[in-house]
């Protein structure tokens, strides 16, 4: 699952991801989709990358140093927990918090996809 990729219509918005295997032959809207890059370093005001704090055999996540705000226009839509066997997403909902409980795995990544701002992630230890 480490090879997971995010694709965005750019017509529609609709979000996809690819377990395995190439996107070649997927379109959306009669259009190629464009790949999601999840970015790691985020220097503007408003903070993306999801941090998280090891609590026993789970991990609490949360997206942004300043938590990233939960308005009905700009919110984080959803949070994945990616690992070499398992992906678990939590769909997020605006005027909900961002804190999101998975079970720690070491190795796994964290993804966070704000509806503004784009695909961002961080590795857990
Ligand atoms: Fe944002």
């Amino acid at each position: 699952m480490k090879n997971i990729s995010f694709y965005k219509c750019l017509n529609c918005g609709n979000i996809i991801e690819v377990i395995d295997g190439d996107i070649n032959n997927i379109t959306c809207c009669s259009k190629p989709m464009e790949k999601l890059i999840a970015n790691s370093v985020d220097a503007s005001f408003e903070k993306h990358v999801p941090s998280y704090e090891k609590v026993e055999d789970e991990i609490v996540v949360k997206v942004g140093e300043v938590e990233h705000p939960m308005e009905k226009d700009h919110y984080i839509m959803w949070i994945a927990l990616v690992s070499e066997n398992r992906i678990t997403k939590v769909k997020l909902y605006p005027e909900q918090a961002t804190t999101t409980r998975f079970p720690y795995i070491p190795k796994s990544t964290i993804y966070a996809y704000c509806n503004k701002h784009g695909l961002w992630k961080k590795d857990v230890e």
